[in-house]
């Protein structure tokens, strides 16, 4: 069984950028699961069908393909049914349509393979919510990353902005605080940390740092 490094955390604590750095330092394979969530949610917008609606949503997780490829900059693209929806999957609109369909148990469940199929040799930094806890708890390395709130607002306005995104700040620290506490209390897979994780509160330090930190984790 190839080794996993769990890095689990809410918004904006910096999991996916770390997660993807740390990967290209060890050489390791990497998965984001918000990713996968982010695509059904945006193909379930695509074809129009109502959040509420859990049978078609489920259905729609079993038809959705989801890709994955590295683009010539080196960043990941995600192709949702063979379309580039990288972008779009970005948007606090997706992140909201993921996070209310995280919530349907039978859809975790039809996402647990897709994502377990990740783990190949040398390893694998599997980036998300309950990577520590219900996809890989028997991973050798685990991270719960955090930030504050006003901290992870301000990354996640950051990065939208340099998206050429317009959304404000103080609108999208309500959007993320709601999630957050979505995320948080939801019967099924709620973010909480792995008995075994190391905690790494991310405030006021360098992407370079918490790299780092990280890599220190991981016997080379
Ligand atoms: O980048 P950010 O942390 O904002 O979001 P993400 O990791 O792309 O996840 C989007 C949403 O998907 C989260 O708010 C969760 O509700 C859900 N998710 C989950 O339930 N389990 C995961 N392993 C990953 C994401």
């Amino acid at each position: 069984n190839a080794p996993v490094l769990t890095i689990d955390g809410p918004s904006g604590s910096g999991k996916g950028t770390i997660s993807r750095r740390v990967a290209q330092r060890l050489g390791w394979h990497y998965l984001d699961s918000g990713a996968l969530y982010r695509a059904v949610g945006v193909a379930a917008g695509w074809a129009d069908l109502d959040l509420d609606d859990h049978g078609a949503l489920v259905r729609c997780t079993f038809d959705t393909r989801i890709g994955f490829r590295d683009d010539a900059a080196g960043e990941l693209r995600v192709l949702v049914n063979d379309v580039d929806a990288t972008d779009e999957l970005r948007t606090e609109t997706a992140g909201a349509a993921a996070s209310a369909i995280a919530a349907i148990p039978e859809i975790r469940a039809a996402l647990k393979d897709r994502q377990r199929a990740f783990r190949q040799p040398p390893g694998l930094v599997a980036d998300g919510r309950d990577m520590g806890t219900v996809i890989f708890p028997d991973a050798p390395f685990k991270v719960f990353m955090t930030a504050s709130a006003d901290e992870r607002a301000q990354r996640r306005y950051k990065q939208l902005n340099d998206k050429g995104v317009s959304v404000t700040l103080d609108g999208l620290l309500r959007e993320i605080l709601a999630r957050d506490a979505r995320d948080a209390q939801r019967a099924v897979a709620p973010l909480r940390p792995a008995d075994d994780a190391v905690h790494i509160d991310t405030t006021g330090l360098s992407i370079e740092d918490v790299v780092e930190q990280v890599l220190a984790l991981v016997p080379r």
